[in-house]
């Protein structure tokens, strides 16, 4: 059977086997500021079922963008530099971000998208809106999908978004954009006309009676409502918003569709972050919001990226079953006196970092004897995130400093005025995404 005539059928096995899917269970990782947002690591579908079933956020988003994989075949990953005095050279090390080759075909890949928009539709809010970011692979068929979850009649925009960047070729035209498609959950929907510049013909006045014109360094203009081709460039090289992480998308073209279909404090959600474009741009703009990936590496990009510039807060859950290799910092406290004053200072170290099983991390087996070289000799180098919480309540982990690796290195140690002997805890994420978890009663000693 053709992929074509089974599309109706695969539609409607998605609508019921997306009833069957167990809600995930959660944990609450780390709590920054009030934590409303949620940032979560895990597969959006088991997310998506415990915000509708545990959470009652039935019809409670109001703008879903989703940047999914787009069915290109390829595997994605980073290529991670590390520098070391006690080593010297040490080699790069290849992370794994994410896969996007599907073995059994378009239709595996299109069940996965189908089941997923049908609590995409559940969640959204009677005036919200659905983006969904996609290329030439697939997106004629998602647009059918769609058509048939959403109704042909709330498909509102087709967005090309035009790039400069990628390569060309001699066989094709050079293939300079990706697809957005555009639908309401209702008739009902907020949609804000945005304004461009269109420059007369010539770049000359035409002094039309009542129409504004301009002027700039290329010539004359009028504003007009945006069209729906888009000229934004992609994130280079040298972008301060670049995070490294293979498939970014620039703030601006989720700045534009922020500005267009929310108002602020409206909630957004997207369900495969990547490295947090959407969050970071929400948050800036006053717009609260969901993020998840299933990815490891993307959970920590997005974590590094959101806790050096959230104004909101956010908490962070992971799901409570997900398997990580245990790894285990050695830290080093000490607590004084302060001189006339009832407080002390806690000064707390980082000597180490040891990962339990070396072979459950996720690199290539040709990768290990670098890995294991920088274990054994600077092992906080594998660090890429930790935070400590000095007032840890034994049940919400709230850490009132992070460090976050900047372009080689990461702060090892902080200090901090208490009052009381007690316990502190810290979490640490290393550069491959694991996580780790350590309480620690202070009293001076060595843990
Ligand atoms: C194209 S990237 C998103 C890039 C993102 N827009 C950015 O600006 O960084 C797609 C992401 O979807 C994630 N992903 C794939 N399947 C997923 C799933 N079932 N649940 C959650 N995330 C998923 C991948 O790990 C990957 O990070």
């Amino acid at each position: 059977m053709s992929l074509l005539t089974k599309l109706p059928i695969m539609i409607e096995e998605c609508e019921k086997a997306c009833r069957e899917i167990e809600a995930g269970n959660f944990a609450i990782t780390e709590k920054i500021g009030n934590g409303e947002n949620l940032l979560v690591h895990s597969d959006n579908l088991t997310l998506m079922k415990y915000l509708l079933e545990q959470k009652a956020m039935g019809q409670k988003i109001n703008l879903i963008y989703i940047d999914p994989p787009f069915y290109s075949k390829a595997n994605y990953g980073t290529e991670r530099k590390l520098s070391s005095e006690k080593i010297g050279k040490v080699p790069s090390i290849k992370q794994k971000a994410y896969h996007d080759v599907w073995e059994e075909g378009m239709e595996s890949y299109l069940r996965m998208l189908t089941e997923r928009f049908f609590l995409m539709k559940e969640l959204l809010a009677e005036d919200g809106c659905l983006w969904v970011h996609l290329d030439w692979h697939s997106v004629h068929y998602v647009k059918v999908i769609l058509d048939e979850i959403f109704g042909e009649k709330n498909f509102i925009n087709e967005v090309i978004w035009n790039y400069k960047s990628g390569g060309v070729s001699k066989n094709y035209f050079a293939r300079k954009h990706d697809t957005l498609l555009f639908y309401a959950k209702s008739s009902n929907y907020y949609f804000k006309a945005q304004q461009e510049k269109s420059y007369n013909r010539d770049l000359k006045p035409y002094r039309f009676k009542g129409v504004a014109e301009f002027k700039d360094e290329v010539g004359w203009y009028t504003m007009v409502n945006m069209k729906d081709v888009w000229q934004i460039n992609m994130v280079g090289r040298t972008s301060a918003e670049r995070t490294g992480y293979a498939t970014q998308k620039p703030e601006q073209l989720i700045e534009r569709i922020l500005e267009s279909c929310t108002r602020e404090g409206d909630l957004c959600a997207d369900f495969f972050c990547g490295s947090g474009t959407l969050p970071a741009t929400a948050d800036r703009m006053g717009r609260r919001w969901i993020a998840c990936d299933l990815g490891a590496l993307a959970a920590v990009n997005t974590q590094k990226r959101m806790v050096e510039s959230t104004k909101q807060g956010y908490t962070f859950l992971r799901e409570s079953k997900k398997k990580e290799w245990k790894g285990n910092l050695k830290v080093k406290t000490d607590l004084r006196a302060l001189d006339d004053s009832d407080k002390m200072k806690l000064a707390v170290t980082l000597t180490g970092y040891e990962i339990e099983s070396i072979l459950d991390i996720p690199v290539e087996k040709k990768q290990l004897p670098v890995i294991k070289e920088i274990l054994s000799k600077d092992s906080l180098q594998l660090l890429d995130y930790w935070s400590i919480d000095f007032e840890y309540n034994g049940i919400t982990y709230s850490p009132q400093l992070s460090f976050c690796k900047g372009s080689d290195s990461i702060s090892l140690g902080c200090e901090w005025n208490t009052t009381a002997k007690g316990t502190i805890a810290i979490r640490c994420i290393d550069i491959f995404g694991n996580n780790s978890f350590q309480i620690i009663p202070i009293g001076g000693k060595d843990e």
